[in-house]
C-alpha cells in the first residue's frame, strides 16, 4: 500500500467486505458451540484474560483481520511511533506517550534526543515536591499544611487524571496513603463548578494545580484566574506563589532546541510567571505528548502523587509500561491492544456497528468511559486520511458507558432488544472492598460479577420464541419477550484493580485506539475538529462584552443565533 493509498483499496479490505456475507449467515449461538474456536479467542497477559469469543468472527475472520493489519503496515506504524518519528504529521510532532512510563534506563528518542532523562527529571521533581507537600514541609501562606488539592484542567488535562483518581479512591493501598487528603477537579467554566469544587475547602489549606498543555485554554485560564482570586482575596496576593503550581508543555529550555521552539518555551514560561506562578513550581511535559494521552505525564502524575504519594503512582506507571512492552513485542494473535483494535475495525467498518459500550463491572471505573470517550472520539473521529484524502468509509466509534450493574437499569434494554452495540465488559476478579454479609448466599462482589458473566451470554444467545413457548409464555407476549441474540461483546477480566492494573487498562485502550487509527489510515493524534467552535465562541464573547458595556445590538450572526443571544442578553440585564 503506497503512502496515499486508502486501506479500502487493498485486497485485504475487499476480502473482508465480501466475508461479511459469510458472517451474516452465522449466529453466535452456533459459533459459541465450537470449543476450539472459543479456545483460540482467549488471550492471557499478566493475570488478565481477554475473551473475544462472543465477537461475530470466525477463526477465518481473525486471519483476514491480521492480513488487513499487514496491508495497513500496522507493525511498521507501531515501530515508527516508538521510534519517535513525527507520525502526527499535521502538527509535525512525535507521539511518545510510551516514553512517559519508560524505565530510567530505556532510550526513546524524539528528534535524535533521548527523552527518557527529561521524563525522569520531571518525575523526580514531582516525587520531591509531592513528598514535601504531603509531609508538611511545604506549607501555605499561613504556615498550615496543604492537605487539599484542586486540579484545574479540561479535556485531556482532566479526564484521564479523574479516571485514575476515581479508580484509586477505594484501592486499599491508595486509600491508606491518601488519608486526610482530598483531590478535586475543576474543569467546566460553568461558575457552578467552581462552587462544587471548593465547597468545604479553605484557601489556607488548599493547593491549586493549573494543568494546561498550552496554558491558553479559555476555560482553564478563567478557572485559574477565579481560583487565584479565591486565594488572594483570603490570603493576599503573595500567597499565590505558595498555593498555586502549574503543569504545562516543556518549560525547560534545552540547548538542543531549535530557536522557534525556545521562543515557544519562553513564551509558556512567561505565561506561567505572568500569571503569578513561580516558574520553578511549574512541571513540564512535552509537545510529543497529546493532551488525551497525557495522563502519565505531570498532568496526571502531579495531582495523583499529591493525593496518593509517588510510590503508588509509580506502580500505575509500571502497569502502563508493561502494556507498552506487550504491545510492541507480542505477536498479533496474543497482542491485546492489537486484537481489540482489529475487532473494533471489524465491527465499525464491516458489520456497520458505529457505537461501542464500555461497561466496567466496577464502581471504581465509573470515570473510565468518559475518559475513553475523549481518547477515542477526539483521536479517531476524523473525515480525511492522514494525507488529507476524504475517507470513503466512516472512521471513529461512538463510545459511551456506565458501570454495571447501574447500566443494566438504564440503557441495556436498547442493547438487548434495540440497536446492536458491541460491548466491552470489564471486570476484576478481586474486589477492592469485599463484603460478605452473614446469611447471604454469595458475597457482594460475587453478586456483581454474576451479572458480568451473565450479560454477555444474554446478548450472544438471546432467547427464542420456542424457548418462550416451553415456558408457557402467553402468545401475545412472545415477540416482546424474544431476544434475537447474536449481539457481540468481549470480556476483559482483570486479576484485581490496583494501581498497576489501572495503568494496564489505560495503556490497553490508548494503544487499541492507535491501532484503529493506523488501520483506518488517519491521524489519531491531532484534533482540528475542536477549533471552529472555539473561534466562534471568541466572536460571541466579544459581542457579549460589547452589548453589556456599550449597549451594542447583536450583529453579524445568523437569525437563529441573533435571536438566542438577544434573548439571553435581555434575560440577564441588571
Ligand atoms: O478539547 C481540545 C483540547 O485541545 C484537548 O485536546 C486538550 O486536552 C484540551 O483541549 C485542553 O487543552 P490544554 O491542556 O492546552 O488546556
Amino acid at each position: 500500500m503506497g503512502s496515499s493509498t486508502l486501506i479500502s483499496d487493498t485486497d485485504a479490505w475487499k476480502d473482508l467486505k465480501s466475508h461479511v456475507e459469510d458472517i451474516k449467515k452465522t449466529h453466535l449461538r452456533d459459533l459459541m458451540s465450537d470449543t476450539a474456536r472459543c479456545q483460540s479467542m482467549m488471550v492471557e497477559f499478566d493475570g488478565m484474560l481477554l475473551d473475544y469469543s462472543r465477537q461475530r468472527v470466525t477463526v477465518n475472520t481473525v486471519d483476514k483481520l491480521y492480513k488487513l493489519a499487514e496491508a495497513a503496515y500496522l507493525k511498521e506504524k507501531i515501530k515508527r511511533m516508538y521510534s519517535g518519528e513525527h507520525i502526527n504529521s499535521t502538527e509535525n510532532r512525535s507521539v511518545l506517550h510510551v516514553a512517559l512510563r519508560a524505565s530510567r534506563d530505556e532510550v526513546i528518542c524524539s528528534d535524535g534526543k533521548n527523552v527518557v532523562p527529561d521524563v525522569w527529571n520531571v518525575l523526580d521533581k514531582i516525587r520531591d515536591f509531592s513528598e514535601r507537600v504531603r509531609s508538611g514541609s511545604w506549607v501555605g501562606a499561613t504556615g498550615k499544611a496543604l492537605k487539599d488539592v484542586i486540579a484545574i484542567g479540561i479535556g485531556g488535562s482532566f479526564l484521564g487524571p479523574l479516571f485514575v483518581h476515581t479508580a484509586l479512591q477505594t484501592d486499599p493501598e491508595a486509600m491508606e496513603c491518601a488519608k486526610g487528603r482530598q483531590l478535586r477537579f475543576l474543569a467546566n467554566v460553568d461558575p457552578t463548578d467552581v462552587v462544587r469544587s471548593t465547597v468545604g475547602l479553605k484557601p489556607e489549606t488548599t493547593l491549586v494545580v493549573v494543568v494546561s498543555k498550552t496554558f491558553t485554554t479559555a476555560e482553564s485560564m478563567l478557572n485559574a484566574r477565579t481560583m487565584r482570586e479565591w486565594i488572594s482575596s483570603a490570603l493576599g496576593t503573595s500567597a499565590v506563589a505558595k498555593h498555586m503550581v502549574a503543569v504545562s508543555t516543556n518549560l525547560l529550555v534545552s540547548v538542543s532546541c531549535i530557536i522557534s521552539y525556545i521562543h515557544f518555551c519562553l513564551f509558556l514560561m512567561q505565561l506561567v510567571e505572568k500569571f503569578g506562578i513561580d516558574p520553578s513550581n511549574a512541571f513540564a511535559f512535552w509537545d510529543w505528548v497529546g493532551g488525551r494521552y497525557s495522563v502519565c505525564s505531570a498532568v496526571g502524575v502531579l495531582p495523583l502523587s499529591l493525593q496518593y504519594g509517588f510510590p503508588v503512582v509509580e506502580k500505575f506507571l509500571k502497569g502502563a509500561s508493561s502494556i507498552d512492552q506487550h504491545f510492541y513485542s507480542a505477536p498479533f494473535e496474543k497482542n491485546i491492544p492489537v486484537l481489540l483494535g482489529l475487532l473494533s475495525i471489524w465491527n465499525v467498518s464491516f458489520l456497520g456497528y458505529p457505537a461501542r459500550a464500555i461497561l466496567p463491572y466496577s464502581q471504581a471505573l465509573e470515570k473510565f468511559a468518559p475518559h475513553i470517550q475523549q481518547l477515542s472520539m477526539e483521536s479517531n473521529g476524523k473525515g480525511v486520511s492522514i494525507d488529507g484524502v476524504p475517507l470513503p468509509y466512516e472512521a471513529g466509534e461512538i463510545d459511551f458507558g456506565e458501570p454495571g450493574t447501574n447500566g443494566q437499569h438504564s440503557f441495556y434494554q436498547l442493547i438487548h432488544q434495540g440497536r446492536v452495540i458491541p460491548c466491552d465488559f470489564i471486570g476484576s476478579a478481586k474486589s477492592q472492598q469485599p463484603i460478605h454479609l452473614k446469611g447471604e448466599v454469595v458475597s457482594n462482589h460475587d453478586e456483581l460479577m454474576s451479572n458480568f458473566f451473565a450479560q454477555p451470554d444474554a446478548l450472544a444467545f438471546g432467547k427464542t420464541p420456542e424457548e418462550l413457548h416451553k415456558e408457557n409464555v402467553p402468545q401475545h407476549l412472545i415477540s416482546h419477550k424474544t431476544f434475537s441474540g447474536n449481539r457481540p461483546s468481549l470480556s476483559l477480566l482483570l486479576p484485581a484493580l490496583n494501581a498497576c492494573n489501572v495503568g494496564q487498562l489505560l495503556a490497553i485502550y490508548e494503544h487499541r485506539i492507535a491501532v484503529e487509527g493506523f488501520i483506518w489510515g488517519i491521524n489519531s493524534f491531532d484534533q482540528w475538529g475542536v477549533e471552529l467552535g472555539k473561534s466562534l465562541a471568541t466572536q460571541v464573547r466579544k459581542q457579549l462584552h460589547a452589548s453589556r458595556t456599550k449597549g451594542e445590538p447583536v450583529k453579524g450572526f445568523n437569525f437563529s443565533t441573533t435571536t438566542l443571544l438577544t434573548r439571553y442578553l435581555e434575560a440577564t440585564q441588571d
